[in-house]
């Protein structure tokens, strides 16, 4: 089998993360920008800093509506700025601004998780403000049905189920490679 050369690969525009709650992008993205060597951003942990305020705060006190128009800013302004590795969170591509904005900018890689693997993550990680009320395997399974075929537009889909970070990392990063986006003409 060929042999990938990802040491010597650079990035030709910023690589985007996208998927569900639970699938990993934040743990995939650190992983896969050092194994590319470009930075990392987590778009969660930018509204956080920017708000001064926890997520699960700004649903609470302000609400969704508030917490998507603050995900829609700041991941307009990371686009600009960054050529990394960027995480976003499990809704920002349900925008129909943020994922014009992605795919005119950058390369998306939906990180694909089977729907159970998803819940029994979440269930264990129980500070989601989305499944804070009702019964989260019924919501978990909504979001699903309505996010998957959106997710399904994203430039790259890796199917990463329970594998480990950097097994998944690195598949992430072959597939960068592989990807016709990547291609110099
Ligand atoms: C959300 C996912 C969360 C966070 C917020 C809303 C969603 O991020 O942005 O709670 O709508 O799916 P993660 O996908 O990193 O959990």
């Amino acid at each position: 089998m060929k042999k990938s050369n990802l040491e010597n690969f650079s990035l030709r525009k910023p690589v985007v993360l996208i998927g569900m709650m639970g699938a990993g992008k934040s743990s995939v993205g650190r992983a896969l920008a050092e194994i590319l060597g470009v930075p990392f951003c987590d778009a969660d942990h930018e509204i956080i800093a920017v708000s001064n305020c926890s997520i699960a705060q700004i649903f609470a006190d302000y609400g969704e509506e508030e917490f998507r128009r603050i995900e829609r800013q700041v991941i307009a302004r990371l686009l600009k700025t960054g050529t990394g590795i960027l995480s976003v969170g499990g809704g920002a591509f349900m925008n129909t601004e943020t994922r014009a904005r992605i795919m005119e900018s950058a390369l998306s890689v939906w990180l694909k998780v089977d729907r159970e693997i998803l819940l029994a993550r979440v269930l264990r990680h129980g500070e989601r403000p989305l499944l804070k009320e009702g019964d989260p395997r019924e919501k978990m399974m909504r979001l699903l049905d309505e996010r998957e075929p959106v997710y399904a537009e994203a430039n790259l889909v890796v199917d990463c189920d329970d594998r480990p970070v950097a097994q998944t990392a690195r598949r992430v990063a072959e597939a960068i490679q592989a990807a016709p986006e990547s291609q110099t003409r």
